[in-house]
């Protein structure tokens, strides 16, 4: 069997990053039984400096013909880089932004686990931390803020700006739908995350979930304000297994979330559609003052990578093995700068792609 995967590098820490994971990728191929065939395909900062314009739609086309993309990370240093003179639209974001709406990627799957073996790197009390806990962030990625109407417009000399949130109950629908089915695989309990007590599309997004819960009577529903939520998540993480939440709210809690698992370098995410089709890359961005240094975190890449296997092409045996290859590597005490501590031994970002490779031999 061949996959074929599209690959976006992308900026900053993106390429070294993504050539780790493609080196996990052959090797979970060779023990169980795949080929991978990669098409590159050029986004953010990488495509404007060939094209002009952070995504083509040949590159668009392109993507579409794969049957997954696993993507490194896009943008760079927004005070020193060429990119961000160009007109937002222009920049390497909108390139991202452009390519979830082009395949309908809404569904953005984001697993924060802490790892026993990195308790060390959290910053959060041990008391509150152990036994290490397991949640997902199910983002809604499609709409809100990132895509409502916005403008710039000077009034007798005064500059407002406007962004617009909108969502549609189709819309809340079939995200709801999508954190209800994955909470009935894990431990089925859903905590919606809105700001009720201000906003109507959040009142609607209330509304809208409690009547998707009605189908899942296993799953327990609570609802949580956003700001109680962030607090949550630093007090008592361990409460939460699946949180369901707007797109600009899922963007920063999942921030938060990443780091109270000791590093943004570990998460990883699942950008879905209604298919088969995904978009794999890590929560973290490209930290250009590291880039091409060869010290990045790529763990949160290759467990992408691992998403990819299991949402996108069902082999779950060889993701099983990549995450336990993460495990055990962290267990053997080899670690990125990011996330090292004391007594451990620590290794760049190749080593630590060719450590994981073991791993799975
Ligand atoms: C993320 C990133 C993006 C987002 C940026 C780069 C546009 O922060 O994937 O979380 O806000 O969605
Ligand atoms: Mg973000």
């Amino acid at each position: 069997m061949n996959l074929n995967i599209g690959v976006i590098k992308g900026d900053g820490i993106g390429p070294e990053i993504v050539a780790e994971a493609m080196k996990v990728l052959d090797q979970a191929g060779e023990v169980y039984g795949f080929t991978c065939s990669y098409e590159q395909l050029l986004m953010g900062g990488a495509s404007i400096d060939v094209h002009g314009v952070p995504l083509t739609d040949e590159t668009v086309a392109k993507a579409k013909e794969c049957s997954a993309v696993l993507m490194g990370s896009i943008g760079g240093d927004a005070k020193t880089s060429p990119w961000y003179q160009l007109e937002p639209s222009k920049r390497p974001e909108a390139g991202l932004l452009r390519i979830r709406k082009e395949l309908n990627l809404f569904a953005n799957l984001r697993p924060a686990v802490l790892y026993e073996e990195l308790a060390a790197a959290c910053p959060l009390k041990e008391e509150i931390t152990k036994g290490g806990f397991d949640l997902l962030i199910m983002r809604e990625l499609t709409g809100g803020l990132y895509f409502g109407e916005r403008g710039t417009v000077e009034e007798n000399g005064v500059l407002t700006a406007h962004d617009t949130l909108t969502y549609n109950e189709e819309e809340i629908r079939r995200i709801a739908v999508r954190a209800f089915d994955i909470a009935m695989k894990r431990r089925k309990n859903v905590v919606s995350v809105d700001k009720a007590n201000v906003l109507d599309s959040s009142r609607l997004w209330r509304k809208v979930v409690e009547e998707v819960a009605k189908d899942y009577p296993q799953v327990t529903l609570t609802h949580m304000l956003v700001d109680n939520c962030a607090m949550q998540l630093v007090r008592d993480p361990k409460q939460f297994d699946v949180i369901l939440t707007e797109n600009m709210f899922g963007d920063i809690l999942s921030d938060e979330a990443s780091m109270v698992t000791g590093s943004i370098g570990m998460l990883a995410s699942a950008s879905l559609n209604e298919t088969k089709f995904g978009l794999y890359e890590p929560s973290g961005g490209s930290a250009p003052d590291i880039a091409g240094k060869g010290i990045a975190n790529p763990i949160a890449t290759i467990l992408s990578a691992a998403m990819m296997l299991r949402y996108s092409f069902d082999q779950d045996k060889a993701a099983d093995a990549i995450e336990a290859a993460v495990s055990q590597v962290l267990k053997e005490g080899y670690r990125t700068g990011d996330i090292m501590s004391e007594g451990c031994s620590e290794v760049g970002t190749e080593q630590m792609g060719s450590l994981i490779c073991e791993g799975i031999r």
